[in-house]
């Protein structure tokens, strides 16, 4: 108590692990985040998701998931009041279908979601595909939610692509 640990931590999280975060991701993607202004910890991932969500998704608004995906991203996106719009990945593969994902997107795309490495199937996006939608989301307002809690699991030589890597993608300030 008295070297002031019983007191609330800011709300976007204590200065030391935003600032360590903004390192590590730095480290590994070259990309620097703004500590105080771009960064917020949150009680695990699943947190995160729903409260990305909720910071962009209004009802009217439309969210691309690409199927199958982690349970949380659906509900998160129903609560929010916005219409989930579910494009399947490659059947087999589990690859990202540009083409259905091109076709998916309307004036109300609000945000799509994707997760490399991927829940259940493992695939790791390559550099091409992450730039090819980045690419396809250039003239569009849409948010990407990059779920890449597995980043540090990536075997067989294959190397994960953070979006962090990529500059193209609209921010949020
Ligand atoms: C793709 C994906 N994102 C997020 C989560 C949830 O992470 P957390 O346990 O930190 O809420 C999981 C858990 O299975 C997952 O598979």
């Amino acid at each position: 108590m008295a070297a002031g640990h019983n007191q609330y931590p800011p709300m976007t999280g204590v200065p030391a692990l935003r600032n360590a975060i903004s390192a590590k991701v730095e480290a590994l993607y070259g990309r620097r985040y703004d500590p105080a202004g771009e960064i917020t910890i949150t009680a695990g991932a699943t947190q995160a998701i729903i409260t990305a969500i909720l910071a962009v998704v209004r009802p009217g608004d439309e969210a691309i998931v690409l199927e199958p995906c982690y349970d949380s991203y659906v509900p998160a996106i129903e609560l929010s009041g916005g219409t989930v719009v579910r494009v399947p990945l490659t059947p087999g593969t589990f690859r990202p279908d540009f083409d259905r994902i091109a076709a998916a997107l309307t004036p109300r795309t609000r945000l799509i979601v994707i997760n490399s490495p991927h829940n259940p199937s493992g695939t790791v996006w390559t550099r091409e595909e992450m730039l090819r939608l980045q690419d396809l989301l250039a003239p569009t307002d849409a948010f990407v939610l990059s779920d890449e809690v597995y980043e540090h699991m990536v075997f067989d030589g294959q190397q994960h692509w953070s979006a962090a890597r990529f500059p193209g993608w609209r921010r949020v300030r």
